[in-house]
């Protein structure tokens, strides 16, 4: 299956991105925890090295990912010395309140009124940017009080004297190498449902569910012998527990693949990671043999 992206889009963003990357100190790079290869858009690391920034590498949504998974992750990425990584998620003020200590650790010359640490968030849609951004200016509104909400010039807003968040640059779009990368990221709801068929989608989630998480199939959906199922009987099943029928008495499998996706997406199915370190490894390497 093609996923398309957008060499245009690409090409705007990336050269807005780098000439604005020049005047910041800190990168904050937003993935999603339950899939962080899948959800970097590799450009973030081609300007960030071409530039020597370092990054902060957010993993967000860690109240939906496999803790183990998210981990092996942090792990992963610190091995890279001018990364920090911060698995968080937005939903946590306690979280949030770190970020801008974490990012003046990388930069620790800037942060002072005539120095004022320069940070950029960047990311693919649907990450958490926005989130993290609104949170961090709550926060600032709830320190300072009476100070108008956000003080904006040109393309910086300021979180106080001492720290600025430059504009994030145009839509990046995750470069989408491997298809079950397209699968992943459309199963997580940073590309849209246009984009691929949902049933398909579903599918794939189940597989994945199936040799990943079994036990939480068998937890939600009361299924007695997960061995003997394939991604099909996953959605099928659903259909049937729940009674979800077509007319004509056919079961519902689309109505089954939106609420298995929508399980998967709320978390009622449990903490799910699609990837770690090592699978993502051995996935790459099965795509280069290919
Ligand atoms: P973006 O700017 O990177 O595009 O992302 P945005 O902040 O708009 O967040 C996308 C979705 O992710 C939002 O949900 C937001 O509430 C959710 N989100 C952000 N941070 C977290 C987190 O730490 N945990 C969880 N569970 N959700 C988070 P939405 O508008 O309902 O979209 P969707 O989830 O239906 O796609």
């Amino acid at each position: 299956m093609a996923i398309q992206w957008f060499p245009g889009h690409m090409n705007a963003a990336k050269k807005k991105a780098a000439e604005q990357m020049a005047d910041v100190d800190v990168v904050i790079e937003v993935v999603d925890a339950r899939l962080p290869a899948a959800s970097c858009n590799p450009l973030v690391e081609e300007l960030r090295k071409f530039r020597s920034k370092p990054c902060l590498k957010i993993l967000n949504k860690i109240d939906l990912a496999d803790p183990e998974a998210t981990a092996a992750w942090v792990r992963h990425f610190e091995q890279d010395s001018s990364v920090t990584a911060y698995a968080m998620t937005t939903k946590k003020p306690a979280d949030v309140a770190k970020v801008i200590d974490k990012a003046r650790a990388l930069a620790p010359h800037r942060g002072v009124a005539t120095k004022p640490l320069r940070m950029m968030i960047m990311g693919i849609p649907n990450v958490g940017k926005s989130t993290l951004m609104n949170a961090l200016l709550k926060r600032r509104v709830a320190k300072v009080g009476d100070e108008p909400a956000v003080t904006k010039t040109q393309q910086k807003i300021y979180l106080d004297m001492n720290t600025a968040i430059i504009d994030t640059p145009g839509l990046l779009w995750p470069k989408i190498e491997m298809p079950s990368d397209g699968l992943a990221l459309a199963a997580s709801h940073a590309i849209g449902a246009n984009a691929l068929i949902e049933e398909e989608v579903a599918t794939w989630l189940a597989e994945e569910l199936l040799r990943r998480y079994p036990q939480l199939l068998q937890a939600r959906y009361g299924y007695k012998d997960v061995a003997s199922m394939d991604g099909i009987a996953v959605v099928e099943g659903l259909a049937q527990k729940r009674g979800y029928r077509i007319r004509g008495g056919d079961w519902d499998f689309e109505k089954a693949s939106h609420m298995l996706l929508q399980d998967y997406r709320s978390g009622a199915l449990g903490r799910i990671s699609l990837e770690t370190p090592e699978t993502r490894a051995a996935a790459l390497a099965l795509f280069q043999e290919q």
